[in-house]
Protein backbone atom coordinates (compact mmCIF):
# COMPACT_ATOMS: atom_id res chain seq x y z
CA UNK A 1 0.00 0.00 0.00
CA UNK A 2 0.93 3.08 -0.72
CA UNK A 3 2.32 5.52 2.14
CA UNK A 4 0.63 9.35 2.12
CA UNK A 5 1.73 12.55 3.82
CA UNK A 6 0.54 16.48 4.83
CA UNK A 7 0.41 18.65 7.33
CA UNK A 8 -1.39 21.67 8.45
CA UNK A 9 0.08 24.64 10.69
CA UNK A 10 -1.78 25.49 13.85
CA UNK A 11 -1.59 29.17 13.10
CA UNK A 12 -5.81 29.59 12.92
CA UNK A 13 -9.13 28.05 11.91
CA UNK A 14 -8.80 25.85 8.93
CA UNK A 15 -10.54 27.39 5.95
CA UNK A 16 -11.97 27.05 2.66
CA UNK A 17 -8.44 26.68 0.96
CA UNK A 18 -7.45 23.92 3.55
CA UNK A 19 -10.15 22.23 2.80
CA UNK A 20 -10.27 22.18 -0.88
CA UNK A 21 -6.59 22.07 -0.99
CA UNK A 22 -6.13 19.27 1.17
CA UNK A 23 -8.06 18.00 3.62
CA UNK A 24 -10.57 17.16 1.13
CA UNK A 25 -7.98 14.78 0.19
CA UNK A 26 -7.02 13.20 3.12
CA UNK A 27 -10.50 12.53 3.51
CA UNK A 28 -10.50 10.01 0.16
CA UNK A 29 -7.09 9.34 0.31
CA UNK A 30 -7.16 7.24 4.13
CA UNK A 31 -9.16 4.63 2.59
CA UNK A 32 -6.56 3.85 -0.32
CA UNK A 33 -3.16 4.29 1.13
CA UNK A 34 -1.70 4.04 4.89
CA UNK A 35 -2.06 7.58 5.80
CA UNK A 36 -0.31 9.97 7.87
CA UNK A 37 -1.95 13.50 8.66
CA UNK A 38 -0.51 15.50 11.55
CA UNK A 39 -0.63 19.37 12.70
CA UNK A 40 3.00 21.09 11.66
CA UNK A 41 3.02 22.35 15.50
CA UNK A 42 6.89 22.92 14.93
CA UNK A 43 6.43 24.96 12.01
CA UNK A 44 4.06 27.29 13.33
CA UNK A 45 6.90 27.98 15.93
CA UNK A 46 9.10 30.14 12.55
CA UNK A 47 5.75 33.43 13.59
CA UNK A 48 6.50 32.99 17.37
CA UNK A 49 2.78 31.61 18.60
CA UNK A 50 2.21 32.98 22.18
CA UNK A 51 2.89 30.01 25.11
CA UNK A 52 -0.24 30.53 26.24
CA UNK A 53 -2.12 29.90 22.76
CA UNK A 54 -0.05 27.15 21.10
CA UNK A 55 -2.09 23.80 22.61
CA UNK A 56 -5.58 25.12 22.15
CA UNK A 57 -4.75 26.19 18.16
CA UNK A 58 -3.49 22.45 18.08
CA UNK A 59 -6.36 21.07 19.43
CA UNK A 60 -8.93 23.09 17.70
CA UNK A 61 -6.51 22.22 14.09
CA UNK A 62 -7.06 18.21 15.17
CA UNK A 63 -11.08 18.94 15.97
CA UNK A 64 -11.63 20.62 12.41
CA UNK A 65 -9.64 17.72 10.78
CA UNK A 66 -11.86 15.37 12.65
CA UNK A 67 -14.91 17.01 12.14
CA UNK A 68 -14.12 17.03 8.58
CA UNK A 69 -14.41 12.97 8.20
CA UNK A 70 -10.91 12.15 8.98
CA UNK A 71 -11.20 8.92 11.32
CA UNK A 72 -8.13 8.20 13.60
CA UNK A 73 -8.85 4.32 13.42
CA UNK A 74 -8.47 4.20 9.57
CA UNK A 75 -5.20 6.88 9.01
CA UNK A 76 -2.87 7.92 11.51
CA UNK A 77 -3.23 11.71 12.82
CA UNK A 78 -0.61 13.43 15.00
CA UNK A 79 0.94 16.00 16.55
CA UNK A 80 4.83 16.79 14.79
CA UNK A 81 6.29 17.11 17.89
CA UNK A 82 4.89 14.02 19.34
CA UNK A 83 7.37 12.57 16.73
CA UNK A 84 10.64 14.41 18.16
CA UNK A 85 12.44 11.59 15.05
CA UNK A 86 11.55 14.04 12.95
CA UNK A 87 13.25 16.74 14.25
CA UNK A 88 16.69 14.50 14.19
CA UNK A 89 15.85 13.62 10.70
CA UNK A 90 15.26 17.57 9.38
CA UNK A 91 18.67 18.32 11.54
CA UNK A 92 20.15 14.97 9.00
CA UNK A 93 18.53 16.56 5.86
CA UNK A 94 19.88 20.07 6.51
CA UNK A 95 23.99 18.79 5.53
CA UNK A 96 21.84 18.30 2.09
CA UNK A 97 20.22 21.64 1.82
CA UNK A 98 21.95 24.47 -0.40
CA UNK A 99 21.47 27.84 1.53
CA UNK A 100 21.13 29.62 -1.87
CA UNK A 101 18.50 27.63 -3.03
CA UNK A 102 16.45 27.93 0.25
CA UNK A 103 16.98 31.61 -0.34
CA UNK A 104 15.53 31.55 -3.40
CA UNK A 105 12.23 29.29 -2.34
CA UNK A 106 8.71 31.20 -3.17
CA UNK A 107 7.21 30.70 0.10
CA UNK A 108 10.82 32.28 1.92
CA UNK A 109 10.78 35.25 -0.70
CA UNK A 110 7.24 35.77 0.17
CA UNK A 111 7.60 35.55 3.99
CA UNK A 112 10.48 38.19 4.44
CA UNK A 113 8.12 40.57 1.97
CA UNK A 114 5.56 40.30 4.65
CA UNK A 115 7.90 40.39 7.65
CA UNK A 116 11.16 41.27 6.87
CA UNK A 117 11.91 42.06 11.22
CA UNK A 118 11.48 38.33 11.35
CA UNK A 119 13.43 36.36 8.58
CA UNK A 120 14.98 33.81 11.19
CA UNK A 121 17.03 29.89 9.98
CA UNK A 122 13.68 28.17 11.10
CA UNK A 123 11.88 30.68 7.81
CA UNK A 124 14.84 29.44 5.90
CA UNK A 125 15.32 25.94 6.45
CA UNK A 126 11.31 25.25 6.79
CA UNK A 127 10.85 22.93 3.23
CA UNK A 128 14.07 20.89 5.01
CA UNK A 129 11.92 20.61 7.77
CA UNK A 130 8.89 19.80 5.26
CA UNK A 131 11.09 16.84 3.55
CA UNK A 132 11.80 15.81 7.08
CA UNK A 133 8.00 15.10 7.24
CA UNK A 134 7.20 13.24 4.39
CA UNK A 135 10.71 11.32 4.53
CA UNK A 136 10.21 9.67 8.29
CA UNK A 137 7.08 7.73 6.68
CA UNK A 138 8.95 7.46 3.31
CA UNK A 139 6.36 9.13 1.91
CA UNK A 140 5.15 8.68 -2.24
CA UNK A 141 2.06 11.09 -2.10
CA UNK A 142 1.65 14.25 -0.21
CA UNK A 143 -1.55 16.06 -0.61
CA UNK A 144 -1.46 19.63 -0.50
CA UNK A 145 -2.88 22.91 -2.69
CA UNK A 146 -0.77 24.16 -5.31
CA UNK A 147 1.20 27.05 -2.73
CA UNK A 148 3.21 23.79 -1.53
CA UNK A 149 4.33 22.26 -5.22
CA UNK A 150 8.10 24.36 -4.94
CA UNK A 151 8.36 22.87 -1.19
CA UNK A 152 7.84 18.52 -2.66
CA UNK A 153 10.72 19.65 -5.55
CA UNK A 154 13.11 20.44 -2.72
CA UNK A 155 11.91 17.02 -0.80
CA UNK A 156 12.52 15.82 -4.10
CA UNK A 157 16.64 17.40 -4.60
CA UNK A 158 16.90 16.01 -0.92
CA UNK A 159 15.97 12.40 -1.57
CA UNK A 160 18.44 12.58 -4.65
CA UNK A 161 21.13 13.99 -2.87
CA UNK A 162 20.68 11.58 0.13
CA UNK A 163 20.71 8.40 -2.42
CA UNK A 164 23.39 9.47 -4.54
CA UNK A 165 26.01 10.40 -1.76
CA UNK A 166 25.32 7.54 0.54
CA UNK A 167 25.05 5.32 -2.81
CA UNK A 168 21.56 3.74 -1.80
CA UNK A 169 18.22 3.35 -3.20
CA UNK A 170 16.54 4.26 0.47
CA UNK A 171 14.39 6.94 -0.07
CA UNK A 172 11.61 7.27 -2.68
CA UNK A 173 10.70 10.76 -4.88
CA UNK A 174 7.61 11.76 -3.46
CA UNK A 175 4.88 14.40 -5.48
CA UNK A 176 2.43 16.55 -4.67
CA UNK A 177 -1.36 15.26 -5.36
CA UNK A 178 -4.79 15.95 -5.54
CA UNK A 179 -7.30 13.12 -6.53
CA UNK A 180 -8.67 15.64 -9.24
CA UNK A 181 -5.53 15.74 -10.79
CA UNK A 182 -4.31 19.77 -10.88
CA UNK A 183 -3.74 21.21 -7.58
CA UNK A 184 -5.91 23.31 -6.13
CA UNK A 185 -5.48 27.36 -5.59
CA UNK A 186 -8.94 28.85 -3.78
CA UNK A 187 -8.89 31.92 -4.14
CA UNK A 188 -9.63 34.34 -1.45
CA UNK A 189 -12.62 37.06 -1.46
CA UNK A 190 -10.38 40.01 -1.49
CA UNK A 191 -9.90 39.88 -5.56
CA UNK A 192 -6.72 39.15 -5.97
CA UNK A 193 -4.16 35.94 -4.65
CA UNK A 194 -5.65 32.95 -2.50
CA UNK A 195 -7.27 32.47 0.96
CA UNK A 196 -5.11 32.02 3.36
CA UNK A 197 -5.20 32.77 7.33
CA UNK A 198 -2.47 35.51 7.43
CA UNK A 199 -3.65 37.56 4.95
CA UNK A 200 -6.53 40.40 4.87
CA UNK A 201 -9.53 40.38 7.15
CA UNK A 202 -12.50 38.72 5.47
CA UNK A 203 -10.05 37.17 2.61
CA UNK A 204 -10.80 33.73 4.18
CA UNK A 205 -14.29 31.77 4.97
CA UNK A 206 -13.88 29.43 8.13
CA UNK A 207 -15.12 26.06 8.25
CA UNK A 208 -16.03 27.72 11.90
CA UNK A 209 -17.38 30.98 10.64
CA UNK A 210 -21.60 31.05 11.22
CA UNK A 211 -23.91 32.22 8.30
CA UNK A 212 -23.71 36.53 8.71
CA UNK A 213 -20.17 35.96 8.99
CA UNK A 214 -20.55 33.91 5.68
CA UNK A 215 -22.36 36.48 4.31
CA UNK A 216 -20.92 39.33 5.47
CA UNK A 217 -17.64 38.27 4.08
CA UNK A 218 -19.09 36.93 0.80
CA UNK A 219 -20.99 40.98 0.47
CA UNK A 220 -18.06 42.32 1.11
CA UNK A 221 -16.38 40.88 -1.95
CA UNK A 222 -14.52 42.96 -4.13
CA UNK A 223 -16.31 43.09 -7.65
CA UNK A 224 -16.15 44.90 -11.07
CA UNK A 225 -18.90 47.00 -12.28
CA UNK A 226 -20.09 44.69 -14.62
CA UNK A 227 -19.96 43.46 -18.30
CA UNK A 228 -20.49 45.34 -21.12
CA UNK A 229 -20.37 42.95 -23.68
CA UNK A 230 -21.65 39.68 -24.54
CA UNK A 231 -19.06 36.72 -23.58
CA UNK A 232 -16.56 39.69 -21.73
CA UNK A 233 -13.85 37.93 -20.37
CA UNK A 234 -13.75 37.91 -16.50
CA UNK A 235 -11.98 40.17 -14.16
CA UNK A 236 -9.42 38.09 -11.70
CA UNK A 237 -11.73 39.23 -8.46
CA UNK A 238 -15.20 38.48 -10.95
CA UNK A 239 -13.11 34.87 -12.20
CA UNK A 240 -12.52 33.85 -8.02
CA UNK A 241 -16.29 33.99 -7.26
CA UNK A 242 -16.96 31.71 -9.91
CA UNK A 243 -14.16 29.38 -8.80
CA UNK A 244 -15.47 29.91 -5.18
CA UNK A 245 -19.06 29.24 -6.67
CA UNK A 246 -18.02 25.83 -8.51
CA UNK A 247 -16.41 24.52 -5.34
CA UNK A 248 -19.97 24.57 -3.48
CA UNK A 249 -22.73 25.09 -5.90
CA UNK A 250 -24.27 22.91 -7.79
CA UNK A 251 -23.48 22.84 -11.57
CA UNK A 252 -27.09 24.04 -12.60
CA UNK A 253 -26.17 26.89 -10.28
CA UNK A 254 -23.14 27.87 -11.75
CA UNK A 255 -24.61 27.57 -15.56
CA UNK A 256 -26.96 30.06 -14.72
CA UNK A 257 -25.04 32.68 -13.39
CA UNK A 258 -21.99 32.38 -16.33
CA UNK A 259 -25.14 32.84 -18.68
CA UNK A 260 -26.28 35.76 -16.80
CA UNK A 261 -22.69 36.81 -16.99
CA UNK A 262 -22.65 36.29 -20.87
CA UNK A 263 -25.49 38.30 -21.35
CA UNK A 264 -24.39 41.65 -19.49
CA UNK A 265 -27.46 40.34 -17.36
CA UNK A 266 -25.84 39.10 -14.42
CA UNK A 267 -26.94 41.32 -10.98
CA UNK A 268 -23.40 40.33 -8.37
CA UNK A 269 -26.00 40.90 -5.76
CA UNK A 270 -27.77 38.04 -6.20
CA UNK A 271 -24.58 35.65 -7.09
CA UNK A 272 -23.29 36.67 -3.94
CA UNK A 273 -26.35 36.01 -2.29
CA UNK A 274 -26.34 32.38 -3.57
CA UNK A 275 -22.66 31.68 -2.91
CA UNK A 276 -23.07 33.04 0.89
CA UNK A 277 -26.08 30.38 0.94
CA UNK A 278 -24.46 27.65 -0.69
CA UNK A 279 -21.05 27.97 1.66
CA UNK A 280 -23.22 27.63 4.65
CA UNK A 281 -25.12 25.08 3.02
CA UNK A 282 -21.63 23.44 3.01
CA UNK A 283 -20.28 24.42 5.93
CA UNK A 284 -23.06 24.04 8.10
CA UNK A 285 -23.06 20.26 9.30
CA UNK A 286 -19.00 21.05 9.49
CA UNK A 287 -19.60 23.75 11.76
CA UNK A 288 -21.78 21.38 14.02
CA UNK A 289 -19.43 18.61 14.36
CA UNK A 290 -16.54 21.44 15.10
CA UNK A 291 -18.30 22.70 18.01
CA UNK A 292 -19.11 18.75 19.53
CA UNK A 293 -15.42 17.71 19.00
CA UNK A 294 -13.28 20.44 20.49
CA UNK A 295 -15.47 20.23 23.54
CA UNK A 296 -15.02 16.63 24.37
CA UNK A 297 -11.15 16.74 25.59
CA UNK A 298 -11.16 13.02 26.45
CA UNK A 299 -11.98 11.80 23.18
CA UNK A 300 -9.03 14.13 21.15
CA UNK A 301 -6.81 13.46 24.39
CA UNK A 302 -7.43 9.65 23.04
CA UNK A 303 -7.04 10.30 19.76
CA UNK A 304 -3.33 12.20 20.24
CA UNK A 305 -2.23 9.74 22.20
CA UNK A 306 -3.30 6.73 19.62
CA UNK A 307 -1.76 8.82 16.91
CA UNK A 308 1.79 9.42 18.40
CA UNK A 309 2.24 5.67 19.08
CA UNK A 310 1.26 4.86 15.31
CA UNK A 311 3.40 7.65 13.91
CA UNK A 312 6.52 6.90 16.04
CA UNK A 313 6.91 3.17 15.04
CA UNK A 314 7.22 4.20 11.36
CA UNK A 315 9.26 7.41 12.74
CA UNK A 316 11.63 5.32 14.77
CA UNK A 317 12.44 2.39 12.11
CA UNK A 318 13.08 5.38 9.11
CA UNK A 319 15.45 6.78 11.77
CA UNK A 320 17.33 3.89 12.80
CA UNK A 321 17.89 2.89 9.06
CA UNK A 322 19.46 6.47 8.20
CA UNK A 323 21.38 6.51 10.64
CA UNK A 324 22.84 3.14 9.62
CA UNK A 325 23.03 4.36 6.72
CA UNK A 326 24.92 7.31 7.31
CA UNK A 327 27.10 6.01 9.59
CA UNK A 328 25.96 6.73 13.16
CA UNK A 329 26.51 3.94 15.04
CA UNK A 330 25.90 3.37 18.71
CA UNK A 331 28.99 2.49 20.90
CA UNK A 332 27.08 1.16 23.71
P1 LIG B 1 -0.75 25.38 5.62
O1 LIG B 1 -1.02 25.16 7.07
O2 LIG B 1 -0.45 26.76 5.16
O3 LIG B 1 -1.95 24.85 4.76
C1 LIG B 1 -2.43 23.53 4.93
C2 LIG B 1 -2.83 22.96 3.59
O4 LIG B 1 -3.84 23.77 2.99
C3 LIG B 1 -3.44 24.13 1.68
N1 LIG B 1 -3.95 25.48 1.37
C4 LIG B 1 -4.57 25.79 0.23
N2 LIG B 1 -4.89 25.03 -0.84
C5 LIG B 1 -5.56 25.64 -1.83
N3 LIG B 1 -5.92 26.96 -1.82
C6 LIG B 1 -5.61 27.74 -0.76
N4 LIG B 1 -5.99 29.00 -0.75
C7 LIG B 1 -4.91 27.16 0.33
N5 LIG B 1 -4.45 27.62 1.50
C8 LIG B 1 -3.85 26.58 2.13
C9 LIG B 1 -1.94 24.10 1.69
O5 LIG B 1 -1.42 23.93 0.40
C10 LIG B 1 -1.67 22.91 2.59
O6 LIG B 1 -1.74 21.72 1.85
N6 LIG B 1 3.89 23.77 5.01
C11 LIG B 1 2.53 23.33 5.14
C12 LIG B 1 2.32 22.35 6.29
C13 LIG B 1 3.23 21.20 6.28
C14 LIG B 1 3.24 20.11 5.35
C15 LIG B 1 4.30 19.26 5.76
C16 LIG B 1 2.44 19.79 4.26
C17 LIG B 1 4.26 21.00 7.16
N7 LIG B 1 4.89 19.83 6.84
C18 LIG B 1 4.61 18.08 5.07
C19 LIG B 1 2.75 18.59 3.59
C20 LIG B 1 3.80 17.76 3.99
C21 LIG B 1 1.69 24.57 5.37
O7 LIG B 1 2.14 25.58 5.82
O8 LIG B 1 0.38 24.38 5.13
Amino acid sequence: METVVSGIRPTGNLHLGNYFGAVRNFIKMQHDANCYFFVADYHSLTTHPHPDNLNATVKQVLAENLACGLDPEICTLYVQSDLPETAELYLLLNMLAYTGELERSVSFKEKIRKDPDNVNAGLLTYPVLMAADILIHKAAKVPVGKDQEQHLEYTRNYVNRFNYLYGVEYFQEPFAYNFGGQLVKVPGLDGSGKMGKSEAEGNAIFLIDEPEVIKKKVMRAVTDSGPTHMNQPKEVAIENLFTLLKLVSTTETVAHFETLYNNCTIRYGDMKKQLADDINIFIAPIREKIKAIAADEKYINKVVKMGAEKARQSGRKTLAEVRNIIGIRSFF
